[in-house]
């Protein structure tokens, strides 16, 4: 499968890769492998190893692809950030030599209506990323979470003004008919909202995403990780899409950076992108969704 045949476009690949400086007989962490963009590239790029993970089993059948072109150069995993441990104790990988992270969904899950991450389609009010392990479903939250707790959610991880409201109209809705599509809830939040450059439903549906997949505790997993599995000079890169990330990672690089640690002892990163990497306009013109990508890189020290 090349990248041109697949419906995830990988976003600034180039400028990830390049950041990354894959080498030859090194061994690289592809930590959200989606359909496998950054992995093919990486593997391109040098004689190197990657091990990738992605928690959702669809990425199964464009590993299988990656597998047999590059044999035993690359592995695929089925798991999560917050089980990297175990899986690299399980494959007796004690170090690893750069790690590539894509933050949320890819094209092929926003894209699948039975999957309910998208208001563009309508289907059942789903958004789990791992369908088998993870119980919570947005249809859960969305008919039986209280008011505050809808309008929390909504405010916290989707920075939604209009929370409050949004979620009075869910409660008040849900008491005639079951809410139990992406469309019925999207209808329902367009009734309030009226943004100009997003769909009024963007935050709202974000949130929900966050919440059931804990894609924030997911991310500060994996961020602890890098800390201790990385070898010195190693490098971390991560692509996020959203505000709540880009802090999280700014700020933990900048809690872990070598002018913040005072202990000798400690692990610690140098930061090597002061300001984020952003597409270039050429990127946006053919993936619009690139747009808000932030591309953030600290090293090993
Ligand atoms: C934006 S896509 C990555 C696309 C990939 N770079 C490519 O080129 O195809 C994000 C992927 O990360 C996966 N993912 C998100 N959170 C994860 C987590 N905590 N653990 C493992 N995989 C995760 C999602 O299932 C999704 O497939």
């Amino acid at each position: 499968m090349q990248t041109d045949q697949l419906s995830h476009f990988p976003v600034m690949v180039n400028e990830v890769v390049s950041c990354l400086e894959p080498k030859k007989e090194k061994i690289y962490l592809d930590c959200t492998f989606g359909q496998g963009g950054y992995s093919r590239k990486i593997l391109e790029s040098a004689e190197c190893k990657v091990c990738a993970i992605d928690r959702d089993i669809s990425s199964y059948k464009y590993a299988k692809t990656l597998s047999q072109k590059f044999n035993a150069r690359f592995t695929f995993s089925n798991t999560k950030f917050s089980d990297l441990h175990f899986f690299l104790h399980k494959k007796n990988i004690k170090a690893i030599d750069g790690m590539v992270l894509d933050l949320g969904v890819s094209n092929t899950q926003l894209n699948d209506p039975h999957r309910g991450f998208s208001f563009n389609n309508n289907g059942p009010l789903d958004m789990r990323m791992d369908k088998i392990n993870t119980k919570l479903t947005a249809e859960t939250i969305i008919n039986e979470y209280d008011e505050k707790e809808l309008s929390d959610i909504f405010f916290y991880y989707g920075e939604e003004r209009n929370s409050r409201k949004i979620a009075n109209s869910i409660v008040e809705f849900r008491k005639k008919k079951k809410i139990d599509s992406t469309k019925m809830l999207s209808d329902i939040i367009q009734k309030i909202n009226k943004y100009k450059f997003k769909h009024p439903a963007t935050r709202v549906f974000q949130a929900l995403r966050i919440v059931i997949n804990e894609e924030l505790n997911e991310l500060e997993e994996a961020l602890k990780i890098s800390l201790e599995i990385l070898t010195k000079n190693a490098r971390i890169v991560i692509v996020c899409f959203h505000s709540l990330e880009d802090k999280i990672i700014k700020n933990f690089f900048k809690k872990n950076s070598y002018k913040n640690v005072h202990d000798d002892k400690k692990n610690f990163f140098r930061i090597i992108t002061k300001k984020p990497i952003t597409p270039s306009p050429e990127e946006i013109k053919i993936n619009p969704r690139s747009k808000s990508a932030k591309l953030r890189v600290a090293e090993k020290i």
